[in-house]
């Protein structure tokens, strides 16, 4: 290759990857505010945003993929477990983990700061990131979970429960978690449809209901597996 062609490759090149890149952070600029639904941005949510400072979640956490890797992203975490369920785990993580390889802090927040919290999670969750990043509902199995893999087998239904997040609130033969009730005996009281409706959407059978709906969680075929699954459990 001659001086003069390597120089013409070297210019070309340079100019259309800079062109590439100005019109690609040009073409994010002009949707960054519908992307993120900036009009949503309320004093709650900022002071949400200054409590997860204050408190160094991003310690641990990481929220848009920023942060520490020791604890799951909380991009999604309210559409993950709930408003109840983030109060929860917040105000007694040593329940809320009780059975877990790794511990969350007892951090003390107030009432408030809790509820600026979970506007700023629920921003965050709406945010129109493609996806990004991706979300931990298949994150690494703890030694209690290993153990229920093993004590309940692997029907598709076990799966299911293990791997959309039931277990971070329901326990059975004694691993998961507290915020909700043991569903060991479960089939005893509800049948598999009685179970569908009730985890397709709990403030339709009981207005009281904490858990939160798992309809945009789980497939029409995983409601099905998991319904079959715990209405055998008796
Ligand atoms: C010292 C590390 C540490 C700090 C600091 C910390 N967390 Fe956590 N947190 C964890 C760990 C570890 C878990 C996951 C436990 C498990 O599931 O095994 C967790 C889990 C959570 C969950 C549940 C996530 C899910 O998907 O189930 C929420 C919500 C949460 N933390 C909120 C917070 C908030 C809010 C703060 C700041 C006020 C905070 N954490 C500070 C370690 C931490
Ligand atoms: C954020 C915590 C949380 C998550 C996640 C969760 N649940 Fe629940 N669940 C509860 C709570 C709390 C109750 C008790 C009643 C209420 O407040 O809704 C409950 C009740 C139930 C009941 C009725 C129990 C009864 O005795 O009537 C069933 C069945 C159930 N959950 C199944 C599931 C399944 C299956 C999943 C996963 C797809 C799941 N839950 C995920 C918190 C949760």
């Amino acid at each position: 290759m001659s001086k003069k062609t390597a120089f013409w490759i070297f210019l070309i090149g340079t100019l259309s990857s800079a062109a590439l890149f100005l019109w690609a952070t040009y073409d994010t600029q002009r949707q960054i505010a519908a992307l993120s639904h900036v009009d949503k941005l309320s004093d709650e949510v900022v002071a949400g945003k200054r409590a997860f400072q204050k408190h160094n979640c991003n310690d641990c956490h990481t929220i848009l993929g920023f942060g520490g890797y020791y604890a799951p992203d909380l991009t999604r975490v309210v559409q993950r477990v709930g408003e109840d369920g983030i109060r929860f785990r917040v105000q007694h993580p040593e329940r809320a983990f009780a059975n877990s390889w790794r511990k969350m802090p007892q951090q003390n927040l107030s009432d408030g700061e809790i509820s600026d919290l979970i506007a700023f999670f629920t921003w965050v969750g709406n945010v129109n990131n493609n996806d990004w990043p991706p979300q931990d509902s298949r994150k690494r199995l703890s030694r209690g979970e290993q153990m229920m893999v093993a004590s309940v087998g692997v029907s598709p239904g076990a799966a299911v429960f293990q791997t959309k997040g039931c277990m971070n609130c329901h326990s059975l033969h004694g691993t998961g978690g507290t915020f909700g009730p043991a569903l060991d005996k479960i089939g005893a009281s509800l049948s598999a449809e009685e179970i569908r409706k009730y985890v397709t959407d709990p403030k339709a059978v009981n207005p009281k209901a904490m858990m939160p709906p798992q309809k945009d969680n789980l497939t029409g075929r995983e409601l099905e597996e998991v319904a079959r699954f715990l209405s055998a459990q008796k």
